[in-house]
């Protein structure tokens, strides 16, 4: 397999794990990007589990016209167990062979790139890793594909269930996806004024909910929105809700779980635009011989990381939002 960035002729584009409201708008800027450079590109269909079956796709400009604005990934996408195994990374490599591929670009998150960083281990084949997820759990960039249009979905949802909250009283858990991250949870309570968010990065007791709610119903306060992030490490929406129940008598309590509800939708402006910028970044990056690594939006500047870093580091969540989500809280 040529590794020489002069040589690359010919790439692979591929869209994997959870998808991402934007995915379309990185390949089709990859594609494109691609096509003004004269180089060759496949489409992989399903992530890992077409690269195993050599279902691939020569692509071309018009063939990603009309997708910008489309949710999910025209491509498809998979989790693939084969991947995780020895004989199907070796078809995986076969596949590429056949199609005489010289570089593959990953649009995907976490499971995508360490899937990638095992692959170019094993057989060399340069990737570079495109970070598509609603998690933005990636470091090495301020925001993952879809992570935008994800929130603004949970926002949308939490105002309709505070308009139903306000007007019975309720006390309502909402709980978000991130299955490692809160950082939908923390974005999506500031933005829709909720009470609290429970997120993984920062443990708060059950006990210590149950205070603050036990003030806020001193004062009258008897409806309000928790947000709770998936992975919180007290448990989900519908545990805490229990645990909450079991200590106090107060509220009405009601459970509603936003799902993959948020996964869906055309991706908003911010969305468009990175996945633009991140696809094109990504050939060029390519081209000028970088390998193995992820492209990134950080400070407002295109930046690439290795794709070991972007899957081992931590991306702390943003201090001051974690600060106004306290003082803002109940
Ligand atoms: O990684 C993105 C994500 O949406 C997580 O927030 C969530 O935990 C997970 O995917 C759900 O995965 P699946 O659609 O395979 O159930």
């Amino acid at each position: 397999m040529k590794s020489n960035g002069k040589e690359i002729k010919r790439i692979a584009v591929f869209t994997s794990g959870g998808d991402a409201p934007g995915m379309n708008a990185a390949l089709r800027a990859v594609v494109r990007t691609a096509a003004y450079y004269d180089l060759h590109v496949y489409g992989i269909l399903r992530g890992y589990e077409g690269m195993i079956d050599g279902d691939f796709i020569l692509m071309e400009k018009r063939d990603v016209g009309n997708i910008m604005h489309r949710g999910g990934t025209v491509l498809k996408t998979a989790r693939s167990e084969r991947f995780m195994t020895p004989e199907g990374r070796k078809s995986a490599y076969e596949s590429l062979r056949a199609y005489d591929i010289d570089a593959c670009i990953a649009i995907g998150g976490n499971g995508t790139f360490t899937g990638a960083t095992v692959f170019t281990e094993e057989y060399g084949v340069p990737f570079i890793g495109i970070p598509g997820t609603i998690d933005n759990d990636l470091y090495g960039t301020d925001y993952t594909i879809g992570f935008d249009t994800a929130v603004n979905t949970a926002i949308q949802a939490a105002d309709k269930i505070r308009d139903t909250a306000e007007s019975h009283n309720r006390l309502f858990f909402i709980e978000v996806m991130g299955r490692n991250s809160g950082l939908i949870a923390l974005n999506t309570a500031i933005g829709a004024g909720a009470g609290y968010a429970l997120i993984p990065e920062k443990e708060t007791t059950i006990e210590e909910l149950v205070d603050m709610l036990r003030i806020a119903a001193k004062r009258k306060k008897l409806f309000n929105l928790i947000v709770v992030a998936e992975g919180n490490k007290t448990g989900g929406a519908q545990q805490v809700a229990e645990e909450v129940r079991k200590r106090l008598d107060l509220f009405d309590i009601r459970v509603t779980v936003i799902g993959h509800m948020q996964r869906g939708g055309a991706p908003t402006f911010h969305d468009r635009v990175l996945a633009s910028r991140l696809g094109q970044a990504a050939v060029e990056g390519l081209l000028e011989g970088k390998r193995n690594v992820m492209v990134g939006y950080v400070d407002n500047k295109i930046k690439f990381t290795p794709l070991k870093d972007a899957i081992s580091k931590v991306k702390p969540p943003n201090e001051q939002l974690l600060r106004i989500a306290e003082m803002l809280a109940i």
